[in-house]
């Protein structure tokens, strides 16, 4: 091989190397030929391993991206397929891409494959439903907040009266009725904060002082007992936001995983952060693409989302425990909207994260920066 070829066949491979989307090149019988370092981590097995295995091995039987490549070699034209599931043998995590098939005219019968993976705009779509769920509960928390509470003041009223009166069992069946009003006016109360649309009141803010905070509040409290683990970019510039409000977002997340590891031996919650101001997001009805820099991730190792509600997560009223009302993950979702963000969940038995993206505060607003924060 001449020198010259040499160099330029090392310069095309470092360029395939490079790019972030996973690039596979298969041969005849869908033997695995190269691969680049995204396509290992997509894949999570390394170079070597994926040589040694033919793509119909590796890629759930029946998958789409396999007759992709079929029709792509025999008609010698490139083609699209959107939103392929791709479960592999290995990953046992079910993610959708975007897949690109070229064939390669130089080596006949060579297909070469990009993965375009969807989480983002999977995400964005995900969140703009629990934003329009969110919004119809909306009326219906005005509503009710007018309309049931006040004849419930009245029945609780009566139910005090009549247990002072009362004696024995009577006694305690009036005391229920207050209780049972009580447990229905906290309800209510918390279904309010949806029909809340006031323009938050915000302030630059270090996203760490929020999360030490409730972290100290959770370790006291529900997350008794749970090991907690930081990794925390320091150099993370503020966020613009409602102390309080984000305080509620992150005691609910640690709440939720404080829950759902209540059986594990050695219960564990990471809480990390990260700058990433590669992390674009076009959103319907904003023309520019807006950039979400500020990633917070809270991580558990519980026994994950039940899979039937992962898609509707962050929808009112959904629920999988006896006593919870299932609004926790969308006030979740309303405030990190409200506050210009995004939030999604990859969850898997062993590892569930909850992943919120906000912008920064910009430039301006940074000199106001609250002493205490
Ligand atoms: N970290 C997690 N691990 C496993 N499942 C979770 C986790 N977080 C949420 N879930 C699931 O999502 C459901 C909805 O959560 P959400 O916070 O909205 O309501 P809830 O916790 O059931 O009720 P509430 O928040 O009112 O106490 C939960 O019932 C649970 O099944
Ligand atoms: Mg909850």
């Amino acid at each position: 091989m001449s020198a010259a070829l040499d160099t330029s066949i090392t310069l095309h491979t470092a360029i395939l190397q490079s790019l972030p989307q996973p690039v596979i090149v298969c041969g005849e019988d869908m033997s695995i030929i190269f691969t680049n370092y995204a396509a290992e981590s997509f894949f999570q097995a390394s170079a070597s391993i994926l040589a040694r295995q033919k793509l119909s091995d590796f890629i759930a039987f029946g998958s789409p991206i396999l007759a992709l490549i079929e029709s792509v070699a025999t008609r010698h034209a490139p083609m699209i397929e959107y939103r392929v599931h791709i479960g592999t043998s290995r990953t046992h995590e079910d993610r959708i891409a975007d897949v690109y098939a070229s064939p390669i005219p130089e080596l006949e019968g060579y297909v070469a494959l990009i993965f375009q993976e969807r989480t983002m705009a999977d995400k964005i779509d995900r969140q703009l439903v629990s934003r329009g769920a969110a919004r119809s509960v909306t009326g219906l928390a005005a509503m009710l907040a007018h309309e049931i509470k006040n004849p419930l003041s009245g029945i609780r009223g009566a139910a005090q009266l009549l247990e002072q009166a009362a004696i024995g069992d009577d006694r305690v069946l009036a005391r229920l009725i207050r209780d049972e009003t009580d447990r229905i006016v906290e309800l209510v109360d918390s279904m309010e904060v949806f029909g809340d649309d006031r323009p938050v009141d915000r302030k630059p803010i270090n996203i760490h002082v929020i999360l030490e905070r409730v972290k100290l509040l959770a370790a006291n409290g529900v997350a008794r007992g749970v090991t907690f683990s930081e990794d925390y970019d320091p150099s993370l510039p503020p966020v613009l936001g409602d102390r309080d409000q984000l305080i509620q977002v992150f005691l609910n997340l640690i709440k939720n995983a404080s829950e759902a590891l209540e059986r594990i031996s050695k219960p564990e919650i990471k809480i990390m952060t990260a700058f990433r101001p590669g992390i674009r997001i076009s959103v319907s009805g904003v023309s520019q693409r807006i950039s979400l820099p500020l990633e917070i991730v809270i991580e558990d190792n519980g026994p994950g989302v039940p899979s039937d509600i992962l898609p509707f997560l962050f929808d009112p009223f959904v629920t999988t425990k006896l006593s919870g009302s299932g609004l926790g993950l969308a006030l979740v979702a309303k405030i990190v909207g409200d506050h210009g963000g995004v939030i999604d969940c990859e969850s898997r038995p062993g590892r569930t994260r909850f992943r919120i993206l906000l912008p920064v505060a910009r430039a301006e607003h940074t000199h106001a920066t609250d002493p205490q924060e």
